[in-house]
């Protein structure tokens, strides 16, 4: 399974990301957890200590490995790099493991919104395209709201990419967005997960809003979530409804992708 979620700031894309990483991994599945997010935070929702996190690396920003990788120090613009640097290996080295899952953090590569194409960028792209394309185990990428990143063969090994909506129509607008950008780049399945919900009204006047992007389910606002967050902790740890409900969305995707 290889998934990538998506949708709006702070509409919950890292607490479902790193939930239904943890799902797999319980399943005992090889996981890999990416953040792809430039303001990374995947790790701790995943249950590592802050301490930790602070001082996990971003690849991007792995001076001397873009060097050997790509032939060129990280911020060159232009000039002579490799675009599709040795990266087999990486996975391997580079991710630490965490409640058994393996969490990789990208970095921050976009230089002002323009998807440059500069070392750093030329080495997270080949890595993730090696992690979803070359490889069997499932892969979670928490992604910002931009995808622009995300290689059009990367997109296209894709096994799903999932939205994540609140409800309110701002981040429904950010959905119809993103749903077009997917398209550009060769997306084929897109799904919506409606978090935060309050009643089931409210998730019917979103679905509704949504029309012509299937939702996969909805996912409860709770208070759970909210002090796991608080406390620099794992919602899977302290959420058991988080998790039901997740496991949910996963197993009708299963469903959804092998019925196609
Ligand atoms: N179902 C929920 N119920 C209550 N709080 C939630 C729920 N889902 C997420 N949250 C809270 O909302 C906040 C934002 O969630 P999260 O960080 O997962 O969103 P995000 O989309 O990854 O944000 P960003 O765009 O900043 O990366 C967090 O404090 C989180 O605990
Ligand atoms: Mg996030």
């Amino acid at each position: 399974m290889k998934l990538a979620i998506t949708g709006k700031g702070g509409v919950g894309k890292t607490t479902i990301s790193s939930t239904l990483a943890r799902y797999y991994a319980d399943q005992g599945k090889t996981v890999f957890a990416v953040d792809a997010d430039p303001d990374a935070n995947l790790s701790v929702a995943i249950g590592m200590e802050m301490e930790e996190a602070l001082e996990f690396t971003p690849i991007a920003e792995m001076k001397d490995l873009v060097i050997e990788r790509t032939g060129a120090k990280p911020g060159t613009i232009g000039g002579f790099f490799k675009l599709n640097p040795r990266v087999d290996d990486l996975p391997e080295t580079l991710a630490r493991e965490v409640n058994g899952v393996k969490v990789m953090v990208m970095g921050g590569i976009d230089h002002g919104g323009t998807g440059c194409v500069c070392p750093e960028s030329a080495l997270v792209r080949t890595m993730m395209r090696h992690l979803v394309v070359d490889r069997d185990d499932v892969v979670i990428m928490d992604m910002e709201a931009g995808i622009e990143h995300l290689a059009r063969s990367t997109a296209e090994g894709m096994d799903a990419l999932v939205i994540v909506v609140e409800p309110g129509m701002r981040s429904v607008q950010t959905a119809k967005t993103i749903s077009r950008l997917a398209k550009d780049i060769g997306v084929e399945r897109l799904f919506i997960v409606v978090n935060k919900v309050r009643d089931e009204e409210e998730a019917k006047r979103i679905e509704a809003a949504v029309p012509g992007i299937p939702v996969l389910g909805y996912v409860s606002e709770s208070a759970a979530t909210r002090e796991a967050d608080l406390s620099g902790q794992s919602a899977y740890d302290k959420d058991p409804q988080l998790v039901e409900k997740v496991s949910e969305l996963a197993k009708r995707l299963e469903q959804l992708l092998n019925t196609e």
